[in-house]
């Protein structure tokens, strides 16, 4: 029965993972900037906790772990340490100055993990586990203690540990299925048995940390729930370590829309859900399958004659969420060079986005030029005209294209023109042929240009929306040093977006060095 109930029920806790689990997705890495941004957007969004970063592992993430904390307000920010003294003194400096801070340390718990990894018997895991907690406690009072690979540990044993951690200061403790081995109902029966054998679980909040890899990611947590769990470790889009993580938007809206056999809500601001999917998708480069839940172009597309039937009688009859829920914008009105400046920032609210004056005037511009190439503007496009507004903030300094011409024919050498500025120096132009087509010209010339001896391993495109003028989306990855770096970019002229998207990888080899 799909009948909405209006029960709200107790109050789950959102806790974000994006920038520390999600970004260990393989190529998904973020620079300094990139995180600011994501970071927040998730305050936006409405997310309770931020794991901002691990402080210990670079430099890099203490800085980024320390900004968010200084910068960011609203959510709880929280670092993520092992169970040493050295990588907790690190993370309890990264997040001190934040609003509210948090300390997540983790220990394996499982057999395996004890035998192999930590080479640590049953008691010298729960001695630890105390100390540790106890320590962390002297620094922050909101610790979290996570039992890593705890779907895989023996239930008494795993009841030990949670005792042990609780009692020694823990205030939330996290069962993450670290390996994605779990499934519902064994899941659940496993919170259920922590909820009735821990004799101080009371005392702490129960957390779940669920990985994709039998993609049940999603089902696991929602199962975990439903036994009694408050809080949900998540990712937007779902990316993290391997096949990733609990989908945030899915998990969210799951609760909302089944509230009825949940009983339970969340404090996230759903309508913004497509626009943090889409900066992240930006962001790391890493495509958002058409058919996603929630985010996906296709999640409310109707293509059947019966269905698109059924809409138009009651959407209801298909639909069991409205698109507007989630910031698919119903009235997909297309904006065109007459548009004002009011009429597209108002458009930019609804589709999630809060912009500053400037950004505003420069996405603005950015309208104004794209609507002299393309009659008809639509959502998609202007979601990607606010992203490169977002990301231009973060190439100032970096390199940029001025112009480029080419010559180009079938069986014939390709001559590309490229003038690029770094930062505020003068623009400089040079000529480049090449026998492989115009993109692999252009690819040869940035790498001359920029200085950067890069190889190109992956180049996509796509277009952003619909018709002969739509904007072509590119996504690169290109290896350098042996480190992979994304880079992407639209343009109503692929080979324009080409160079562009090449342009932006190499820029964030620039950020990195
Ligand atoms: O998957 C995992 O076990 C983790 C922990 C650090 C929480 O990411
Ligand atoms: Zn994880």
């Amino acid at each position: 029965m799909n009948v909405p109930v209006s029960d709200s029920g107790r109050k789950i806790i959102i806790f974000d993972t994006t920038l520390r689990d999600g970004e260990q997705s393989p190529g998904a890495s973020m620079n300094f900037q990139e995180k600011m941004e994501v970071a927040q957007m998730l305050a936006l969004l409405g997310v309770d906790v931020i794991e901002a970063g691990f402080p210990v592992a670079s430099e890099g993430d203490f800085l980024a772990v320390k900004t968010i904390s200084e910068k960011v307000k609203g959510p709880i920010i929280c670092g993520l340490s092992r169970c040493r003294e050295v990588d907790i003194l690190r993370a309890v400096e990264a997040i001190k100055h934040a609003e509210k801070a948090r300390v997540h340390i983790f220990l394996a718990t499982s057999p395996i993990h004890r035998q192999y990894k930590l080479k640590m018997s049953p008691e010298q895991v729960l001695e630890h586990v105390k100390k540790s907690v106890a320590f962390t406690r002297n620094y922050c009072p909101d610790v979290e203690f996570s039992c890593e690979d705890a779907s895989r540990t023996e239930p008494d044993f795993l009841a030990s540990v949670v005792e042990t951690a609780i009692s020694a200061g823990a205030s939330t403790i996290n069962i993450p299925d670290t390996v994605g081995y779990a499934i519902p109902s064994q899941f659940s029966e496993n919170i259920r048995m922590l909820i009735n054998r821990v004799p101080n679980i009371d005392k702490a909040i129960l957390s779940v940390h669920c990985h994709n890899d039998l993609g049940m990611a999603v089902a696991n947590t929602l199962a975990a729930v439903e036994a009694g769990a408050g809080q949900i470790e998540c990712t937007i889009n779902g990316i993290g370590e391997r096949a990733g993580n609990c989908a945030l938007e899915e998990v969210v809206m799951a609760i909302r829309t089944r509230s009825d056999v949940f009983h339970a809500h969340t404090g996230i601001i759903t309508e913004k859900l497509l626009a943090a999917s889409r900066l992240v998708s930006g962001i790391t480069g890493l495509e958002i399958p058409r058919n996603k839940a929630i985010v996906g172009r296709n999640a409310f597309a109707h293509e059947s004659g019966i269905h698109q039937d059924g809409m138009l009688k009651n959407p209801t009859t298909y639909e069991i969420m409205r698109p507007e829920q989630v910031g698919f914008v119903t009235t997909d009105l297309v904006l065109g060079k007459h548009s004002g400046r009011a009429g597209l920032s108002q458009r930019v609210r609804k589709l999630g986005y809060s912009l500053t004056e400037t950004q505003m005037d420069t996405l603005f511009q950015a309208f104004k030029s794209l609507a002299d190439r393309k009659k008809e503007i639509y959502n998609g496009d202007i979601r990607t005209l606010v992203q490169q507004v977002l990301r231009r903030d973060v190439t100032r300094q970096l390199w940029t294209l001025e112009d480029y011409s080419c010559v180009s024919g079938t069986g014939k050498d390709s001559t590309i023109t490229l003038s690029l500025r770094l930062g505020d120096a003068p623009a400089v132009t040079r000529k480049f042929t090449a026998g492989e087509g115009p993109i692999d010209t252009a690819f040869v010339a940035i790498c001359e240009m920029t200085g950067y001896d890069m190889v190109c391993c992956e180049y996509r495109v796509h277009s952003v929306t619909i018709g002969h003028d739509a904007q072509g989306e590119v996504n690169v990855a290109v290896k350098y040093q042996d480190k992979e770096y994304r880079g992407n970019a639209v343009s109503t002229d692929c080979i324009e977006s080409s160079i562009r998207a090449f342009i932006d990888a190499a820029n964030r080899i620039l950020c990195d060095i």
